[in-house]
């Protein structure tokens, strides 16, 4: 594996491959692997003849000062991991290279991108990820990118992007990888101490809370949410937002009529995570008197 630093650099190590027509696959991160960006890369080389990792810390999009300077970073650790993953190249650019003296355009989603982090984070912070998307696609000209579940908002808003402006590559979506014990793989989970790291497994748990009561027929957004939020109060996690939403439009839902996302945000002391499921309503609701099926009926109280 070859680590390249500058567009040109990247370009040219991808000419050949280009020029004879083979796949290229790109994992855009932000650095500091973990097994969650690993899928994305392993899921690349399966696919893909030539796999692009990008490694840039991108400041566009981070919202706080303080998240931005202590995100971790790992350069050496990264290219082995990347490489052990199957990635051929990685592209790891300079702020100065992404956003030269000068540089004046944006690139901007609008609607879906108001809402759950959007709103939590201000506008800033996907008009972020957006233009630094759309760059890393126009350098990499890849044919297929690949992005996690586990940022369910910003998959819909690259889809959207990419529709909108015709760019000419296919995006797959791989699901989240967790720990052992259910917390999502995160950057930031390195940021928390052992305290804070027991405390953080209340996001799983308030997903799998909300995911128990929908598995027993229980359609009330309000009542999901509220089980969620209760769920990771109770774990001493400082929620921000539990929303109830249309996986595709992120419209908010007032009952589980068909698949929806539930998507969190908290603070586990100063570290902020993210996490997210699909609900699906139980195959017979609560009122009906039907006795519900399969693995159900062993969990749900009467
Ligand atoms: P980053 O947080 O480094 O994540 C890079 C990619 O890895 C994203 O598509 C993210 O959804 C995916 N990912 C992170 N944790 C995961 C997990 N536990 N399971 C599966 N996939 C996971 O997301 C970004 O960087 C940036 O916004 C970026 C797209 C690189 C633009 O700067």
């Amino acid at each position: 594996m070859r680590t390249v630093r500058t567009v040109t650099e990247l370009r040219s190590a991808l000419a050949p491959a280009r020029r004879d027509g083979l796949t290229i696959g790109l994992a855009p991160t932000m650095g500091a692997l973990h097994d969650g960006h690993l899928a994305l890369i392993r899921r690349a080389r399966e696919q893909c003849d030539v796999v692009v990792v990008s490694v840039f810390v991108n400041p566009a999009q981070f919202n706080e000062r303080s998240d931005l300077e202590r995100y971790p970073r790992q350069q050496s650790d990264d290219e082995a991991l990347a490489a052990a993953a199957g990635a051929d190249l990685l592209f790891a650019p300079s702020v100065d290279e992404v956003y030269p003296p000068g540089f004046a355009t944006t690139v901007e989603v609008i609607g879906i991108t108001d809402r759950l982090e959007g709103a939590a984070r201000g506008s800033g912070h996907f008009r972020g990820v957006t233009t630094v998307v759309t760059k890393l696609l126009c350098m990499a000209m890849p044919d297929i990118a690949y992005f996690g579940q586990k940022d369910a908002q910003q998959t819909i808003v690259v889809r959207r992007l990419v529709d909108d402006l015709n760019l000419p590559v296919r995006i797959e979506v791989c699901p989240t990888v967790r720990e052992a014990d259910g917390l999502a793989m995160s950057s930031r989970n390195s940021l928390l101490d052992p305290p804070q790291r027991s405390r953080a497994h209340g996001l799983f748990d308030a997903l799998e809370t909300a995911r128990g009561l929908a598995a027993c027929g229980e359609r009330s957004s309000e009542v999901l949410i509220d089980a969620a939020l209760r769920a990771m109060r109770s774990s001493g996690v400082d929620p921000e937002y539990v929303a109830l939403v249309d996986p595709e439009t992120l419209e908010p839902v007032a009952e589980l009529a068909g698949e929806a996302l539930l998507a969190l945000a908290a603070r586990v002391g100063d570290v902020r995570l993210i996490d997210n499921t699909i609900l699906e309503p139980a195959r017979a609701s609560k009122s009906s008197q039907q006795p519900l099926q399969g693995e159900a009926i062993a969990t749900c109280n009467a």
